[in-house]
Formats: structure tokens, C-alpha cells, sequence
């Protein structure tokens, strides 16, 4: 028997009347039933939210810093607990659902500083030219409207972060929708939030299921659209409301190129292992894991059998268990989708060199080579545990393999040139270049999205604040300059 748990409406904690069941993957017990809103309470959160828009922009930014200290502070004092939660609702396995937590804790306290320096206002003299003598302009930032937030599940706590701090700092009233798959974590920040001072309706936590989206996505009353999620989910939504404003942070193939200078064996192992860790870690369920290797003709003999030792390395198993690094995928329907790309590689030709198994929602670390241009695997995003390795004859053939996708999220490159890090910064069609280790790096204060079909806009805390405000210049007359 578990607890219901209840969801967050205008900040109040509120019960439905239908519910349904959060399921561990790794085994299946149910983690938690989670209260589904009706069609009023939704309306009710989005109503509130609307109705509080002024208010909550207007409210001191000390009030707004100290509720995202606050969440911050508790995420420390409850990480183990909240990282059972994270590992019981999504399978990930326990060293990577507290560093999740410790990335919580980061985003909360980086909002908080953002809210106390944002929107200090710019000032710019006009007395430029003739007409605009004794005139002065001061620039600050306004919200676009009430945020919709719409999370994944592949970082079921940090990901609600993402989408409802920078609202907070910011003075922007936020909807959150939490993945269905994994709503547990999201619902918990709304118990911290719930311990703070903010206006009743700035933010609600609502478990919407996904067949009752398009009404939320499509009312007027929710113009900036944040979303996290599948490219094709994404796009639909985007088309389905051209007017609207709409980051989408979607998928990617994160390719980690070794070029020729990164050639000793100590500079080997090394790719290898953060290769190995960053393409099985959360099973490979990361916009930014590794899922390509474009490695150096004069390195690739080399290199190869180090990533096969170190992917075999890999200790798969129980989430819970702290020795773990590679849990289950997020469902047996997830493990079953890479299962069928990874056999239809091999059917076309490509090389098993280790995993290719299934069992049950668990998918064995995987490497491949010669996988043919044109399958499943080399054209889409795997989100699973899966690694192909390729030659490249040089820097920029290297460089034209890892822009030669639909996708341009984060790349790797493994070199100590700082010409080449140059050139891989200009050359290189994706959101972030990370020199000197694999894609999978995210600060979460730095820009992060996409180019491509990997999205459009930016997270990291400061720059959600700017996606979701708009500049105002207020032009001052008649000043003695
Ligand atoms: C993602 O998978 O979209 C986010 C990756 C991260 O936050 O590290």
C-alpha cells in the first residue's frame, strides 16, 4: 500500500478524483499513486496563475530569493531521501539520482542570486543625436506571460527545476506538468515551495496526463511554452501554436571526436572511460550522452579496445545498489525500441562488439562499428545505451562526421590544441563544444539548447530568465544629461 500523493494547485496541495500508479522499472513495485487534476482544477491552476501575473512580477526579488534559497537548503537536507525517489520512479541508479539532486540544489541557489541581480535596469543616454537631447532610456525586463512548463522524465527532479526557478526569479507565474512516467520528484518540489512566501497561484505542480495537454497548450492565457522532451512532441506543439513563444530542448546524438593529438596512453584511457561513463550513464537516457565516437585514423586502433574493456566494465544491476552504474531504461517498451534499432544495425551489417541483449527494461551496454549510414540507429537518437564508434581521416573530416546529423545538441572533442578547440568551437553545428572531455557536460548555469533539429532557445537559469521576459525601454525627457 502506498500514499496517494496529491498535486500542487495555485500552491496549495489538492486531490482528484482519478489517480493512477508510478511503476519502478527495475522491478515494478509501485512507487507511489500519484492524483490526477480534472479539467476544472486545471483551470482553476491556470486561472490563478493569470489572475496573480502582475502581483507576483511586482513582488520584491528578496521575496522571490529567499523561497529559492529555501527549496535549495531543503534539496540538501533531504537529498539521500529525494534520490531514493529519483532512483525508485525513474531506475536510475543511485550515484547518478544524488548528483541529479545536487544539480537541484545548484539551479535553486543559482535562481536566487539571478533574482537578486536581474532586471537592475540599463540605462543608455539618447543625447546621441540633436533629437534626442535630454533624453535617457532604462531598459529592464518584463514577463511574457504565465509560463506552461512541460518536463521529461529522464531528470525527473533537475528538469522541473529548470523549467520553475528561473520562472520564480524571475516574477513569472508557471504551470509545470511533470513527466507522466515519472511525477514523484517534480510533486516534491512543490512540498518545499509550499514552505515559502510566495504569492498563491505563482506556480502549480500538475500531473496532466498527456491526452489532456493540447487544451493546456493551447489557451491564450499560457503565451511562453517550455518544453523538454521528444523532437517529435516538440514540433508538434510548436506547429500547433505558431504564435506562441516556445523553447524546446529535444534530443541529440552527441558525438565525442578524438583527434590525433590525444594519443597517449594515458590520453586513450582516459577518453575511454569518460566515453564509456557518459554513453551508459542514466542507461544512455540524456539528451547529451554519448552515443557517437568519431575517433582519429591514427588513434582509432587504439582507442577502440580500450572503450570495449571499459563499457564491459560497466556495473549494470539494481538501481539502488551503490555500486551500479547502468540501471533499466525508463520502461520494457524503451529497452524494447533500442533492442529492434540495434538488431537492425546488425541485420544491415554493422559490427557487435559488446551488450546487444535484452532483459526485460535493462539494455546491456552496447558498442558497435561499421554501422551503415542509413539505419535507425545512425540517423535518430538512440536514448539508450548505445555506442558506435568510427574512423575519421583527420580534423575535418571528423568535424563533417559530427555535423553530418538532423540533430546539434552538445559535442565532445578530445584534444590539448587550442587552434583545434577553436576551430571545433566555429565548425561545429551544435548548442555547446566541450573540449578536453565527452558532450554529456552541463554546468546549470551555462547556456544550454540546441541547433538544428535539437531545439530552439536556451536554458541555464539566467537565460530561461530572458526567454521567459521580454526587454521594455521606458525613454526619460527633458534630463540634464
Ligand atoms: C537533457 O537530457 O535534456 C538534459 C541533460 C542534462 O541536464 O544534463
Amino acid at each position: 500500500m502506498t500514499a496517494t500523493h496529491a498535486f500542487w494547485l495555485a500552491g496549495r496541495q489538492v486531490s482528484g478524483e482519478d489517480s493512477f500508479d508510478v511503476t519502478s522499472p527495475w522491478d515494478g513495485r509501485v512507487v507511489g499513486t500519484v492524483s490526477v487534476p480534472s479539467d476544472a482544477q486545471i483551470e482553476e491552476a491556470v486561472a490563478t496563475a493569470y489572475a496573480v501575473r502582475d502581483e507576483f512580477a511586482a513582488t520584491p526579488s528578496h521575496v522571490r530569493a529567499a523561497a529559492l534559497d529555501h527549496v535549495s537548503r531543503r534539496l540538501v537536507e533531504r537529498t539521500e531521501e529525494i534520490a531514493r525517489l529519483i532512483s525508485a520512479e525513474n531506475g536510475k541508479p543511485m550515484k547518478w539520482a544524488r548528483g541529479e539532486v545536487g544539480r537541484a540544489v545548484s539551479v535553486f541557489r543559482f535562481a536566487a542570486e539571478e533574482a537578486r541581480r536581474f532586471n537592475g535596469g540599463e540605462a543608455q543616454r539618447l543625447d546621441t543625436d540633436l533629437g534626442g537631447q535630454g533624453r535617457l532610456a532604462l531598459t529592464r525586463r518584463f514577463p511574457k506571460g504565465v509560463v506552461l512548463g512541460i518536463a521529461p522524465f529522464n531528470f525527473p527532479l533537475n528538469l522541473c527545476a529548470h523549467k520553475i526557478a528561473p520562472a520564480i526569479a524571475a516574477g513569472v507565474p508557471i504551470v509545470l506538468k511533470p513527466a507522466p512516467a515519472t511525477p514523484l520528484s517534480g510533486l516534491l518540489i512543490g512540498e518545499l515551495l509550499a514552505e515559502s512566501e510566495l504569492p498563491a497561484g505563482s506556480w502549480s505542480i500538475l500531473p496532466v496526463p498527456n491526452d489532456r495537454m493540447p487544451a493546456l497548450v493551447q489557451d491564450p492565457r499560457l503565451p511562453v511554452i517550455s518544453f523538454t522532451g521528444s523532437e517529435k512532441v516538440g514540433y508538434a506543439i510548436m506547429d500547433s501554436v505558431p504564435r506562441k513563444h516556445c523553447t524546446l530542448e529535444l534530443g541529440g546524438n552527441g558525438a565525442a571526436v578524438v583527434l590525433a593529438d590525444f594519443a597517449s596512453d594515458e590520453d586513450l584511457d582516459r577518453a575511454a572511460g569518460r566515453i564509456a561513463a557518459f554513453s551508459n550513464y542514466q542507461g544512455g537516457q540524456s539528451c547529451i550522452s554519448v552515443q557517437r565516437v568519431i575517433a582519429d585514423a591514427s588513434v582509432y586502433d587504439r582507442l577502440l579496445p580500450r572503450i570495449v574493456a571499459a563499457v564491459e566494465a560497466q556495473v549494470t544491476g539494481d538501481p539502488s545498489d551503490d555500486a551500479t552504474d547502468v540501471g533499466p531504461l525508463v520502461s520494457e517498451d524503451a529497452a524494447k525500441r533500442v533492442e529492434t534499432w540495434v538488431d537492425e544495425a546488425v541485420a544491415a551489417g554493422a559490427t557487435l562488439l559488446a551488450g546487444g541483449k535484452r532483459d526485460g527494461a535493462s539494455y546491456a551496454p552496447t558498442v558497435l562499428t561499421d554501422v551503415p549510414a542509413d539505419v535507425t540507429l545512425a540517423c535518430e537518437e538512440v536514448f539508450g545505451p548505445v555506442l558506435t564508434v568510427q574512423k575519421a581521416d583527420g580534423e575535418a573530416a571528423a568535424f563533417a562526421a559530427v555535423n553530418d546529423s538532423k540533430y546539434g545538441l552538445q559535442a565532445g572533442v578530445f584534444t590539448h590544441d587550442l587552434q583545434a578547440a577553436f576551430r571545433a568551437h566555429r565548425a561545429l553545428e551544435v548548442g555547446g563544444v566541450v573540449i578536453g572531455d565527452v558532450p554529456s557536460y552541463r554546468a546549470d548555469q551555462m547556456p544550454y539548447g540546441g541547433a538544428k533539429q535539437s531545439g530552439v532557445g536556451r536554458e541555464g537559469v539566467k537565460f530561461a530568465m530572458d526567454d521567459y521576459t521580454y526587454e521594455r525601454v521606458m525613454v526619460l525627457t527633458g534630463l540634464a544629461l
